[in-house]
């Protein structure tokens, strides 16, 4: 067990009688980032949210450091598509919301927390108003407020989806270079393949509904890395491998489902 951070057993969810995630099995070790990719609808939200025990499962287990997951708490940091910060706060306080619900000590956690604002290149604006940043100045506050809690691994869902492309790919190195530092375990969740290789230690492939664990692929490509890496041919063939693997299952949603 020694090493294993977050491990996942023969997890079932259902909607009623709509079967979302069949029997996902997964280990995830310490410090590991891990992406999972997959059709429109499979259930990476919903895994996510179960793990996040924003959700209940109906059968199954979520171990986190050998300890159920049955609800939310401050072990897990989460970051969603769209930001949901708080527009009359600045930014330092909303950093600060995690902390402040925990009843942490102020002056500690605002310490820190300018630290985190720092790491994620935002020095300097700890008192803008979220109306006064871009999207992805407001996604590095996402990741600065997940980050303040010390969570024991970092959930994230589409966080970069409604940037543009160049944002994006800015903010990928971003991150890889903020996840360095700190080695946190990450589960990241996204529909970009080369997002998912660039970042990731191991990238699950999801199936279609409902959804199954399809493939691990272990990346093996050196750290740190920059956007270069994209073009190198060890890069291409991880994203033809996962695209052929998923191919069929978007064909499908997006010619019966609309995507
Ligand atoms: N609260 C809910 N009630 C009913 N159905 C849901 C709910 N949440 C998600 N679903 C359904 O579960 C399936 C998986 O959704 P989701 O986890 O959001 O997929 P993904 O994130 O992979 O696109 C979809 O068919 C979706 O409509
Ligand atoms: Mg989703």
């Amino acid at each position: 067990m020694a090493g294993i951070k977050l491990s996942v057993s023969g997890l079932d969810k259902n909607f009623g009688s709509l079967q979302v995630l069949e029997k996902i099995t997964v280990d995830i070790q310490d410090g590991e980032f891990i992406s999972i990719v997959g059709p429109s609808g499979c259930g990476k939200t919903t895994f996510l949210r179960i793990v996040a025990g924003l959700e209940e499962s109906n059968g199954g287990t979520v171990m986190l450091d050998g300890k159920e997951v049955t609800e939310p708490g401050n072990d897990r940091g989460f970051v969603f598509q769209n930001d949901n910060l708080l527009p009359w706060r600045t930014v330092i306080s909303n950093a600060l919301i995690g902390p402040e619900l925990a009843g942490e000590a102020q002056q500690a956690a605002r310490a820190r927390t300018l630290e985190l604002l720092k790491l994620v290149g935002l020095g300097g604006f700890e008192n803008y108003f979220p109306r006064q940043l871009s999207g992805g100045m407001r996604q590095r506050v996402n990741l600065a407020r997940a980050l303040a809690i010390d969570p024991k691994i970092l959930l994230m869902d589409e966080p970069f989806a409604a940037l543009d492309s160049q944002t994006r790919e800015i903010m990928q190195t971003e991150l890889t270079r903020i996840w360095e530092e700190g080695r946190k375990t990450v589960l990241f969740v996204t529909h970009q393949i080369d997002e998912a290789v660039f970042l990731s230690d191991h990238v699950l492939i999801f199936a279609r509904r409902p959804g199954r664990l399809r493939e691990s692929v272990k990346i093996d490509l050196p750290r740190p890395r920059a956007l270069s890496i994209k073009r190198t041919p060890e890069f291409v063939a991880y994203v033809d491998h996962i695209w052929s693997q998923i191919e069929e299952d978007v064909r499908h949603s997006v010619l019966h489902e609309g995507g």
